[in-house]
């Protein structure tokens, strides 16, 4: 039988890669990389430093194949559709390289960024090729370090306060009001910097970008001073590198 890990391979410093995670590395004889374009090339070149740095030469082989483009003008009511036609397509992908490339009881893996529970839709394609039946195989997760655990680090803070629960949100759900019952949240994926919408409010950021690599930033205080400031430094950064990836805790004051 195929068997397949997907590797959480950490937010971006080579050195939150896992024991396990090495182990599984080791124990792998394709990895499937899927490559955004060339913007963010620099990510696809990160995972195969980190193989460089920790599998043998010569024992393993990495298949590439370019990731379908997602519509992300769709909003509203075409969003999750949108979404769907684009995890369709991946699973199509994935199946094909799956039954290509995978001896009948060939190991493969799909390095995950960060962990592959959080905001990642590798476990859930997977399911969906196994339902679809066109192909056999196992599967197993190795858990990695989130981009959220990479952040409460970086500011050395926690994320919930005592006994409070914390909310992880998407940058688009936080545009649309901020979500109820909680004070701690940690938002995702924010292309549209939301946490601007909250700049008059008594409010904390703790945010990080590119963190763990070497371009990190890092900006924390009352978001009415610090919203200004991180814009800035985003929209520099993102000239800089032609991509950007951050996430922020917002905390809101009693
Ligand atoms: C598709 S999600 C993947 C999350 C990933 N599975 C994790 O556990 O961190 C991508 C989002 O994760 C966050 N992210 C991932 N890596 C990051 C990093 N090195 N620095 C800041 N944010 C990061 C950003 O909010 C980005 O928009």
């Amino acid at each position: 039988m195929r068997n397949i890990h997907v590797i959480g391979i950490g937010a971006g410093d080579p050195d939150q890669l896992t024991l396990q995670a090495v182990r599984a590395l080791r124990s792998t004889d394709v990895f499937f990389v899927l490559d955004k374009g060339e913007a963010k090339s620099d990510l696809v070149r990160l995972r195969r430093d980190l193989l460089d740095a920790h599998v043998p030469q010569g024992t393993y082989r990495v298949v590439e194949a370019r990731d379908p483009e997602r519509d992300r003008a769709a909003g509203g009511d075409a969003y999750s559709p949108a979404v769907g036609d684009w995890r369709g397509a991946r699973a199509g992908i994935y199946a094909r390289l799956i039954a290509e490339e995978l001896g009948e009881n060939g190991r493969g893996a799909f390095l995950v960024w960060g962990d592959p529970a959080l905001y990642d839709s590798t476990i859930g394609i997977l399911d969906e090729i196994l339902d679809g039946g066109s192909v056999r195989f196992e599967y197993d997760v190795v858990p990695g370090i989130s981009s959220v655990s990479a952040l409460a680090a970086r500011h050395r803070t926690g994320l919930n306060r005592v006994g409070r629960p914390v909310q992880i949100t998407t940058g688009r759900r936080l545009a649309e009001g901020f979500p109820e019952g909680v004070d701690d949240v940690v938002v995702m994926l924010d292309a549209q910097q939301a946490f601007r919408t909250y700049a008059d409010e008594d409010i904390d950021i703790y945010w990080g970008a590119y963190l763990g690599t070497p371009d990190e930033i890092l900006v924390s205080g009352p978001i009415a001073e610090a919203a200004p400031r991180i814009e800035r430094l985003r929209a520099q950064a993102r000239e800089r590198n032609g991509w950007i990836m951050d996430t922020y805790l917002l905390r809101r004051n009693p």
